[in-house]
C-alpha cells in the first residue's frame, strides 16, 4: 500500500528537522521497505505570511484527506503581534478540532546511551518505555461555564468546569487498551475519584470497558497524585497511562523529563476510527516548539521528529517493525557517542541536524 503523508513543516526549527524525516522517508521508499505519497503545505506563521490565515482551507482538505500527518512546530516572535485568530498556534488547533483527535499518545523511551541526562539516577530509567494517553479533546480545559465573574466586593470569582461524557471517557479507554495489546498488555487509568465526580464515572467507565471488551488486558488503577510520585519513583512499573485533559497535560511532562532532552519527545494526536474505511486521523509531532533560539543554525535535534515518523509508521501504517527499526537505528547512532547540542555529553564533540539525520539512515541502512 502507498501512504498518504502530508508534511507540515511550519515554522523556526520545524523545516529544519522536517528535512532529516524526508531523508529517511526517501531511504525507506528506495530500499522498497514502505512507500509514500508526501504532499506539503504550511503551517503557523509561514502560512499566515503566505495566505493571512494559520492555515488555508485547502491544506485543511489536504488535512483531511492524507493518511497521516507529520507536523513540525509552529510560532515564533515575527509572529507575535498578528490577530489572534490568525496566530500560529490556531493552525495546530484547528487541526486538531477539525480532526477531532481527542487522543494524545506521549511515549517515554529511555535510550540507554542516554541514562545519565535523565534528571533520575540510571537504573530507574535504563530501558524504560512507556506510553501516557491523554485525553485532549475534553475535561477542565473546555468545561463550561468557564469564565471570572466580578462578585463586586472588590472580589472575583474564576470558575472552571471538569465535564466528561461517558462516550469521552469510553473512547479514549478503547485506545489505551487497543494500544496495550500491542505492548505489555498492561493499562493504569488515572484519576481522582475521592474527591472528583468526573473521577468516579472515569473510573466506572473504564472498569466496565475493561470487563466487556479487554478482559485479556491487566488494568489498574491509581489516583493520579500517587501515579505522579510513582513516575519519579519507580516508572518502569507502567506500560499504558491513561488519564485526562489536565492530569495528563502534567503527568506526561514529568514523564518526558525522565528520559532527558525535549529534542528526543515524538508525540501522536488520534482521532476516531472510522469503521467503514478502518482509518483514524492522525497527527504526529514533536512536543518540542519551533525553537527560535537556535532556528536557522542547523544545530537542532531531529531526534524527536524522527522519531514522530516512526510513531506514524507504528500507529498508522501498521508498519511497527519498522518504527522499531528507526529506534533501533537512533540508539545506535547515540551508543557511538554522536551527539546533537541538547545532548552532549559535557567537554563532548557536538554534530548538527544534517549530520544526525545522515548518521541514523545511515544506521538504518545496517539493520
Ligand atoms: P521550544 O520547545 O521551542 O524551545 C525550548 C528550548 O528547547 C529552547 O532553548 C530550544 O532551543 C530547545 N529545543 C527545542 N527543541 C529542540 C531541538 N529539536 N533540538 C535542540 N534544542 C531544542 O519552546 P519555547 O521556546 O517555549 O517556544 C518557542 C516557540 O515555539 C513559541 O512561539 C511557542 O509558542 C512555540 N511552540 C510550539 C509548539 C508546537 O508547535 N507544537 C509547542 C511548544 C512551543
Ligand atoms: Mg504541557
Amino acid at each position: 500500500a502507498t501512504h498518504k503523508l502530508l508534511l507540515l513543516a511550519g515554522d523556526g526549527i520545524g523545516p529544519e528537522v522536517m528535512a532529516e524525516v524526508k531523508h529517511v522517508i526517501g531511504f525507506l521508499d528506495k530500499q522498497g521497505i514502505a512507500s509514500f505519497a508526501i504532499e506539503e503545505d504550511l503551517v503557523g506563521g509561514s502560512a499566515y505570511d503566505a495566505h493571512g490565515v494559520a492555515i488555508s482551507d485547502a491544506a485543511m482538505e489536504r488535512a483531511k484527506a492524507a493518511d497521516a500527518i507529520l507536523l513540525g512546530a509552529v510560532g515564533g516572535p515575527k509572529w507575535a503581534n498578528v490577530p489572534y485568530e490568525a496566530r500560529p498556534e490556531a493552525g495546530l488547533l484547528r487541526l486538531r478540532k477539525d480532526l477531532g483527535l481527542f487522543a494524545n499518545l506521549r511515549p517515554a523511551l529511555c535510550y540507554p546511551a542516554l541514562a545519565d541526562a535523565s534528571s533520575l539516577k540510571r537504573e530507574v530509567v535504563e530501558g524504560l518505555d512507556i506510553l501516557i494517553v491523554r485525553e485532549l479533546t475534553g475535561g477542565v480545559y473546555f468545561g463550561e461555564p468557564k469564565t471570572i465573574l466580578d462578585l463586586g466586593n472588590g472580589q472575583r470569582r474564576a470558575i472552571d468546569t471538569q465535564v466528561y461524557d461517558t462516550y469521552e471517557i469510553d473512547r479514549i479507554g478503547r485506545v489505551a487498551f487497543e494500544l496495550a495489546r500491542t505492548r505489555r498488555n498492561k493499562v493504569t487509568s488515572s484519576e481522582k475519584h475521592n474527591v472528583m465526580r468526573s473521577g468516579v464515572l472515569w473510573k466506572e467507565t473504564i472498569t466496565a470497558l475493561h470487563a466487556k471488551d479487554y478482559k485479556d488486558v491487566e488494568l489498574e488503577h491509581q489516583l493520579a497524585d500517587s501515579l505522579a510520585m510513582q513516575l519519579v519513583r519507580w516508572p518502569k512499573q507502567f506500560d499504558v497511562i491513561v488519564t485526562d485533559n489536565l492530569f495528563g497535560d502534567i503527568l506526561s511532562d514529568i514523564a518526558s523529563m525522565l528520559t532527558g532532552s525535549l529534542g528526543m519527545l515524538p508525540s501522536a494526536s488520534l482521532g476516531a476510527l472510522d469503521e467503514a474505511t478502518g482509518k483514524r486521523p492522525a497527527m504526529y509531532e514533536p512536543v518540542h516548539g519551533s525553537a527560535p533560539d537556535i532556528a536557522g543554525r542547523g544545530i537542532a535535534n531531529p531526534i524527536a521528529m524522527i522519531g514522530s515518523l516512526g510513531m506514524a509508521l507504528r500507529y498508522s501504517f501498521g508498519l511497527g517493525e519498522v518504527a522499531d527499526k528507526i529506534e533501533e537505528a537512533i540508539a545506535a547512532v547515540l551508543a557511538s557517542g554522536k551527539r546533537t547540542g541538547d545532548i552532549r555529553t559535557p567537554g563532548g564533540p557536538v554534530i548538527g541536524t544534517a549530520d544526525m539525520g545522515a548518521a541514523i539512515v545511515e544506521e538504518l541502512g545496517k539493520l
